[in-house]
C-alpha cells in the first residue's frame, strides 16, 4: 500500500527562514540583480570559511570544473584520472576540453578514488588528477599530492558533496588545490543553483575571473560604478559562467549556517550508522582517521547475497513506504556513452561495477527531524527483515 502524498519524506527538502527572503527581496529592490556587491560578499565570506586562497562565484560546479581545468596548461588527449562513482558533470568538462577520463577503481568503505590503484592507469599522456570527495568524505590528498609530484600531476579536486568537509584538521579548499563546489538545490548549502572555485593563488584567479565572464577584463559592476566609464576588453575566448546576485543572496545567509547544518548532519549520520552497524545485509559507510566527513550524502551498500530482492526493488519498496530515496551512483563507466566510446569492461573497475547495483541513498538534510530519521531506519530494518533469503 502506499502512503498518501502528506506522509511522504521528500529525499531532499532545502531550508531557507527570513533572512534569505529578505536578502533576496532586498536585492530584488536594489535593481542589481547579475555579478555584483552580494557576488563579492559571498566569493569573500567563503574564502575565509574555507581557509582558501581565491574564491570565484559561477553559475555551477560544472562551470567551476570546466574553469579550473581552462586555466591549466593541457593538450588535447591528455588524460585525466578521476573516479567512476561520480556525476556525469565531473567528466563533461574534460571531454568538452577534448581530454580523455581515465577511470581508477574505487576503494570500498569510502567509495573513493583508491590511491593504490592509480599508479598502474598513469601513462605519458596523463596530465590531471580528478578526485572526487565522494559523499563529502575526504580524499587521502597527501597521498595523491605524493603521486602527483612522482608524475608532474595537476590535482584538480570535485569538492561538490565536500563543503565543509575537513582533511587532516583543515576544510577542503584550503589545501593548495583548485577545488569546485556545487551549491545545487540539493547540496549542503544552496544558492538554487550555482557553484564557487576555490583557487591557490591570484595569478590563477585572474585568468578565472577573465574567462568566468565571456574572455572580458571588467565585470558589468565594475563597468557601471562610479569610478567613470570604462570600456570592457575582449582577452580571450570565454565562458558565460558567472554568478548572479539574486544567488549569492541565499548563499551569503546560507553559508552562516553551514555549521549548524553541519552539526545535524553529522548526527543523523551517526544515528543510522549506529542503526545498522553489524547487520549483515548492509554495509554501511567508513570515515577514516584524516577525514571529518560534511555528510552530503548517506550511502547504505546492499547485500545482495543475503536478500531475496534487487536493489531497485528495495528502492521501490522504501518508497511505497514513503520514503523518497536516490542512487549516488551508477557507475559512469558502465553509462551507455562509456560503453560506446571507450572499452572499459566490468573485470577492469570491479569495487565500482558491484557498487553501482547495491547502493541507495537515504534521505539526509537539515530539515528532517530526529523522528524521520528514525522514520526512515525502521523502514529500512522492515523492508530487510521482509526480504530476507
Ligand atoms: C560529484 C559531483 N560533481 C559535480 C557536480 C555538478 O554540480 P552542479 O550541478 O553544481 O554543476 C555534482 C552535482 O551533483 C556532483 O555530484
Amino acid at each position: 500500500m502506499s502512503e498518501s502524498q502528506s506522509d511522504f519524506l521528500p529525499f531532499h527538502c532545502s531550508w531557507f527562514e527570513d533572512d534569505e527572503i529578505n536578502e533576496v527581496v532586498d536585492t530584488l529592490k536594489s535593481g542589481w540583480l547579475t555579478t555584483g556587491p552580494k557576488t563579492r560578499r559571498f566569493e569573500e565570506d567563503f574564502r575565509e570559511y574555507t581557509g582558501c586562497g581565491y574564491a570565484v562565484a559561477v553559475s555551477s560546479c560544472t562551470a567551476a570544473l570546466h574553469l579550473a581545468f581552462a586555466t591549466q596548461p593541457f593538450e588535447r588527449g591528455d588524460e585525466v584520472i578521476t573516479s567512476p562513482m561520480t556525476f556525469p558533470a565531473t567528466v563533461n568538462p574534460v571531454l568538452h576540453l577534448g581530454m580523455k577520463p581515465v577511470f581508477v577503481d574505487i576503494e570500498s568503505g569510502t567509495l573513493n578514488l583508491d590511491p593504490e590503484k592509480i599508479e598502474e592507469k598513469i601513462t605519458p599522456r596523463t596530465r590531471f588528477l580528478l578526485p572526487v570527495h565522494f559523499a563529502g568524505h575526504a580524499c587521502d590528498l597527501d597521498r595523491l599530492q605524493d603521486i602527483a609530484d612522482r608524475h608532474q600531476l595537476t590535482i584538480i579536486e570535485d569538492g561538490a558533496h565536500a563543503m565543509g568537509a575537513g582533511y587532516r584538521g583543515k576544510k577542503i579548499g584550503g589545501h593548495g588545490h583548485p577545488v569546485a563546489f556545487s551549491f545545487y538545490a540539493n547540496k549542503n548549502i544552496t544558492t538554487g543553483e550555482g557553484g564557487m572555485l576555490t583557487l591557490p593563488d591570484a595569478e590563477m584567479e585572474e585568468e578565472a575571473r577573465v574567462l568566468r565572464l565571456q574572455g572580458i577584463s571588467k565585470d558589468a559592476w565594475k563597468r557601471y560604478s562610479k569610478e567613470g566609464f570604462a570600456h570592457y576588453e575582449l582577452q580571450t575566448p570565454g565562458y558565460k559562467y558567472n554568478m548572479a546576485d539574486l544567488n549569492a543572496a541565499l548563499g551569503i545567509h546560507q553559508l552562516k549556517k553551514a555549521e549548524r547544518f553541519q552539526e545535524i548532519r553529522v548526527r543523523y549520520a551517526e544515528m543510522y550508522s549506529k542503526a545498522f552497524a553489524g547487520m549483515d545485509a548492509v554495509e554501511t559507510p567508513e570515515v577514516r582517521h584524516y577525514a571529518d566527513p560534511a555528510w552530503h550524502i548517506y550511502v547504505l551498500a546492499l547485500n545482495l547475497d543475503a536478500l531475496s530482492i534487487s536493489r531497485d526493488e528495495f528502492l521501490n519498496a522504501m518508497q511505497d513506504r514513503g520514503i523518497g530515496m536516490a542512487v549516488h551512483y551508477r557507475a559512469l563507466h558502465l553509462q551507455p556513452y562509456f560503453k560506446n566510446h571507450h572499452d572499459y569492461s566490468l573485470d577492469d573497475l570491479p569495487l565500482a561495477s558491484s557498487y553501482s547495483d547495491r547502493i541507495v541513498s537515504l534521505p539526509l538534510y537539515p530539515r528532517m527531524s530526529e523522528a524521520d530519521v528514525q522514520r526512515v531506519i525502521n523502514t529500512v530494518c522492515t523492508v530487510l527483515k521482509q526480504h530476507r533469503r
